[in-house]
Order: C-alpha cells, then structure tokens, then sequence
C-alpha cells in the first residue's frame, strides 16, 4: 500500500451521462476490465482501490460526472456478484478512479475486495451510473451530508468543486460513528485548507475514549442550522445508512426546506441478499398472486401474498420469485438505486415503489426494476 499522490487535473467533459438505459448496466455504456494501480488503506475495515486502464496507462475509456457509480462483477464461490461502488475521485483525474470500500462483516463482496485485492488484478466493471450528481450548475450553494462510506460521493464532488474553483459555497458534513471511522481526515482538511468556499463539519456520535475535540452526538436540527447557515434555501445531498438518511430527510422538511431540493442515494438494503431460492418467500402456502411468466427461461409461476421477510412484504417482487423459480436475474441494491435488476415487461403492469435508476426512455420501452416491480396483474418478462 503506498501513499496517495495527488496529480495535477485536467479537463472533464462534464456533459458526460451515465448509460443508464440498457437492461444490463454491467454491460451497458462501457464496460471492461480496469487495473487496480494501488491500494489505500482509509480506517482499519476501509479501503481506496484505485484503477486505472487495463494497459496500465493513459486515460480511462469513459469520463464520469461527480457523484456517479460504477458497477463491479466479481466470481466468488462460483456466483457471478454484482456490486456498485460510488466513485470518490475526481473527473478532473483522467487517468484513475478510485472506488472506496467498507469491509462487511459477513458481506461476500466487500469482504472479497477489502481482504484480496492487491495491485496488479484486474476487476470487471461497467458505467459510469447514476444521477446522484452534482457539478456546480444545478444550484449555487449545494449541503453534502453523509455518514460512514456514504461519504464517497461526496469526496469527489467535493473534489471536483476545489479543482474546479468552483464559486459556490460547499458544507461538507460527515457523521461518524467512533473517531477512528473518521476517513479521508487528511484529504478533507486539505480541501477545506486550499478552498475557503469549503466548509467541513464533521461529527462523532461515539467519541467516548478517543480524544476528538469536535462536534459530538449524531446529526441533529442543532448540529445542521449551526454549521450551515440559511439552511433551508439551499440544495441538499444526502448519502449514508438508511436510517440516517431517512432522519435527516425528515429534520430538513420540519426545518422548512422544500422537499425537491433534497437528494439522496440509499447505498442498498442492510439485510443479507437472500442467497438461495425461497429464502425470501414462505414456500408452506399456495401462491395465489398474479402470475409471472419468465419467457426467456420458461418458467411461470404466481407471486407469493403472504411474505413473512423480505425487502417489502408480504408481496413479492419479480426479483424474489425470479430466485425462487432460479431464473437468474442479476442484481446489487435491492433498493432501486443501481438498475443492475433492469429487466423488459412484454406484457402486464407493475407497481415500483422507486424507479430511481429508470430513465424516460427505459420507461417508454417497457424496462422495470425487477427488485422493485410488483405485478398488478399477469405479466410476462424476459428473464
Ligand atoms: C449506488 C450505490 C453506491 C454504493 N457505493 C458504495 C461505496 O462507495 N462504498 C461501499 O463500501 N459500498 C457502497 N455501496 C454498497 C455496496 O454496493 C454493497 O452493497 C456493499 O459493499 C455490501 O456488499 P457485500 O457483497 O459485501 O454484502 P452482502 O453479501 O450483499 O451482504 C449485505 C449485508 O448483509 C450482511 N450479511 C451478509 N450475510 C449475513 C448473515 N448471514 N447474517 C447477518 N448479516 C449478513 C453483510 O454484513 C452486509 O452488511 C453502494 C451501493 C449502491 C447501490
Ligand atoms: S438491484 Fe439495484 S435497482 Fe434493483
């Protein structure tokens, strides 16, 4: 593991867009194999890889917008997994990016590239994905709050602004949970030090035996009025576990600010995915919902009413019957960030709680988020 360089910038082309159309992201826009150059460690279950091209040189095949994602495919155990991970450089580095990765205790991915990965491997990888951006036109001030590695995006927007000598205002608030969780403490002092339009406040709600000296507690009406001032006029990102999120986003509403100038990214669903068929569905009852026809694999069966687990009972998705009945439809979320579940309705309709990842054009073809798609009726899939 070496010490991180910091190389001078170049130009972005910043009306880039991730390719978020095709029912493969993995597949979609580019994708490839990128080689890993070098290895951060961040905290002790934290680590930067960064990749550069698969020769080893030049610039990366695609440019990316601040804020984006990118697919990543591994083979463990003999499955085929697919993880997203934001980017957390910036575009102004054509050559490198670099994905930051917490260590799940008992996540396969994670775990697989937090332990393994050493430079010289190659990862398969595909995008860039997302709207999850921000480049200094949508607005002219922008809050990013995150806590834990939802600070990821946020780096390279932060990032990117500085490079960019950007004119708005930036509050970066981080909350972490111990002192030790607090990453990229150098690199956001750096920023903070070079760009007096950068404010950062980071909090630690657990700073009990350490000796930090800042703010304490979680993120609280206080802790966001006091660090950011006329809060409630200006854009707001927000990435981090889903209850911080869904806390901070009903703070920001009771203090006012209008709900479209909120944004967020759910990095997917805490709970393990479910591995094997049936571990989401109750299999002791007869399904009796509408019926779901998998033309590709020729396999039908009916949706499950009555779901004792999951990620939203008691019905279930086209992705949790797609894993009962083994018909492999690839996912990362669960949450209907990522789109990796895209997959196209012939026929039938569908509720989706979040269609996050669809564009206009997947919609007018007919593309559903399987994790998120419940049919309303029968429906025919090609899957
Ligand atoms: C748009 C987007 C961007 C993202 N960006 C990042 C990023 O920048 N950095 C980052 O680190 N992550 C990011 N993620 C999350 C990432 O994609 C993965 O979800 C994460 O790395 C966990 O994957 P995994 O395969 O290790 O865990 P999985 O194997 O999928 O397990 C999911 C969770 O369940 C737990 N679990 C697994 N098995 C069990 C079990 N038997 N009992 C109890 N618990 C269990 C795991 O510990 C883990 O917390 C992002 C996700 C999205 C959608
Ligand atoms: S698995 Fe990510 S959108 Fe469905």
């Amino acid at each position: 593991m070496s010490k991180r360089a910091t190389k001078k910038p170049i130009a972005v082309d910043s009306s880039a867009e991730g390719d978020t159309q095709s029912p493969s992201p993995v597949k979609s826009g580019w994708a490839g194999y990128l080689r890993i150059e070098d290895v951060f460690l961040e905290t002790a279950d934290v680590k930067t890889i960064r990749l550069v091209p698969e020769s080893g040189d030049g610039e990366l095949p695609f440019t990316y917008l601040p804020g984006q994602f990118m697919n990543t495919a591994f083979w463990i155990g003999g499955a085929r997994m697919i993880r997203s991970y934001s980017i957390s450089s910036s575009p102004t580095h054509r050559d490198h990016l670099d994905l930051t990765v917490r260590r799940e205790p008992r996540g396969a991915v994670s775990r697989h590239i937090v332990d393994l990965l050493k430079p010289g491997d190659y990862v398969e990888t595909g995008g860039p994905v997302g709207t999850f951006t921000f480049t200094g036109k949508e607005s002219e001030s922008i809050v990013l709050i995150s806590a834990g590695v939802g600070v990821t995006p946020m780096l390279s927007i932060a990032r990117y602004l500085t490079e960019t000598s950007w004119k708005g205002e930036i509050y970066f608030l981080f909350s972490c949970k111990f002192a030790t969780d607090y990453m990229f403490a150098a690199e956001l002092k750096r920023l903070e030090d070079g760009n007096p339009k950068l404010h950062l406040a980071v909090t630690v709600s657990r700073p009990e035996g350490s000796d930090w000296n800042g703010h304490r507690g979680r993120i609280t009406p206080e802790f966001l009025t006091e660090t950011v001032p006329d809060l409630v006029s200006r854009r707001v990102h927000i990435c981090g576990p889903l209850a911080m999120m869904e806390g901070t986003e009903s703070m920001l509403a009771e203090l006012g600010l209008p709900k479209e100038n909120v944004k967020t990214e759910k990095f997917g669903t805490p709970k393990p995915s479910p591995a094997a068929a049936g571990t989401t569905a109750s299999t002791s009852s007869t399904p009796t919902g509408p019926k779901v026809t998998f033309s590709q694999s020729n396999k039908s069966s009916r949706i499950r009413l009555d779901l004792q687990q999951g990620d939203s009972p008691p019905e279930q998705t086209v992705l949790e019957l797609s894993e009962e009945l083994g018909v492999a439809i690839q996912f990362s979320c669960r949450v209907g960030t990522c789109g990796v579940c895209k997959v196209r309705m012939k026929s039938g309709e569908v509720k989706q709680a979040v269609k996050d990842s669809l564009t206009g054009e997947d919609q007018a073809n007919g593309i559903i988020l399987a994790c998120q798609a419940k049919p309303q009726n029968d429906i025919t899939v090609e899957a």
